[in-house]
């Protein structure tokens, strides 16, 4: 039996980081909405024990590093079975940009294994072992928009918004990633940034729901910004260029390098981009999409 599996990415419409926290990860409250792109799992049993993983770019290591590969252990032992699966990855999600790429991956494996395997495992076992693979994977379980607080893995469910179906969002990746841990470590020279004000993700869902694009606006935030932009000046100039060109709102996504710019119509996405293009030349890889799934 073999099991293909869509594994999206997402963005974060606001990220605040509320401080550091004793464990010395930061304190966040976080709302991501899922962006339908996709990289895509294949799950088959096989006759040899073990995990045998594949990927389609030869730059991403499958030894034991890989988090599709942790996730798969980590499974294995917490349901008591010895895996014995071949896991091919097709990557189309670029890495290190701030779009969960790899957290999607480990989320898609343990709820594939978890289909392989008989749904061995319960939803609060998943959840368990999500949050143990890292901050982002727990959202990857369900798929719609959520608020994530805590260090990010504490997962509340929200009903999609109205005034969001019929936008577009642009991804741009400037070609270079940006190391998360670096990202966060780089706050202590932003102290502003680092403690930011409780409340403003809920003050985002608030006018996501009021349809409100002004406050809207004016509400979506990224810490990680402060020292991202310093060292990387074009990701504002990106953002500079979207603002200009029309878009309803941009911001770079979780610890970047991942700017994305939402837009109120395909249409107005089509000339955005190409708008890019002609302005920035080629050479960036640039996707558009509905935001609806
Ligand atoms: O949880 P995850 O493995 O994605 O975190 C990667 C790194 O990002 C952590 O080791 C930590 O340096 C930083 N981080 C943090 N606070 C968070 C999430 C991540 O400091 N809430």
């Amino acid at each position: 039996m073999s099991l293909e599996l869509r594994s999206p990415c997402k963005v974060n419409l606001i990220l605040n980081i509320l401080g550091k926290r004793a464990d010395g990860f930061h304190e966040l409250e976080t709302l991501m909405h899922p962006i339908p792109f996709f990289d895509s799992l294949t799950f088959a049993k096989n006759s040899a024990p073990g995990i045998q993983l594949s990927c389609s770019d030869p730059l991403l290591r499958t030894d034991e590093s890989n988090l599709v590969y942790k996730a798969a252990k980590l499974f294995g032992r917490a349901a008591s079975v010895d895996i014995s699966t071949i896991i091919h990855l097709e990557k189309r999600i670029p890495m290190a940009a701030g779009l969960g790429g790899g957290s999607g991956n480990a989320a898609t494996t343990l709820l594939g294994l978890n289909q392989l395997y008989d749904s061995v495992l319960s939803d609060a076992a998943l959840q368990g072992l999500a949050a143990e693979l890292g901050s982002d994977v727990p959202f990857f379980l369900q798929s719609c928009p959520a608020i994530g607080l805590g260090r990010g893995e504490q997962i509340h469910q929200l009903s999609p918004y109205p005034i969001l179906e019929g936008c577009w969002i642009i991804l741009v990746h400037p070609g270079f990633g940006i190391s998360t841990p670096w990202a966060y470590q780089q706050l202590a020279r932003f102290p502003e940034a680092r403690n930011g004000i409780p409340g403003r993700a809920a003050k985002l869902d608030a006018s996501l729901r009021s349809g409100n694009w002004t406050a809207i606006t004016e509400n979506i935030y990224n810490s990680l910004e402060a020292p991202a932009l310093e060292k990387y000046p074009l990701l504002e100039l990106f953002q500079t260029f979207f603002k200009k060109a029309g878009a309803v709102a941009t911001l770079m996504s979780g610890s970047g390098s991942t700017t994305f710019a939402i837009t109120d119509s395909d249409k107005s996405a089509k000339r955005i981009s190409a708008e890019f293009r002609s302005h920035f030349g080629e050479s960036f890889w640039m996707k558009a999409m509905g935001l609806g799934f």
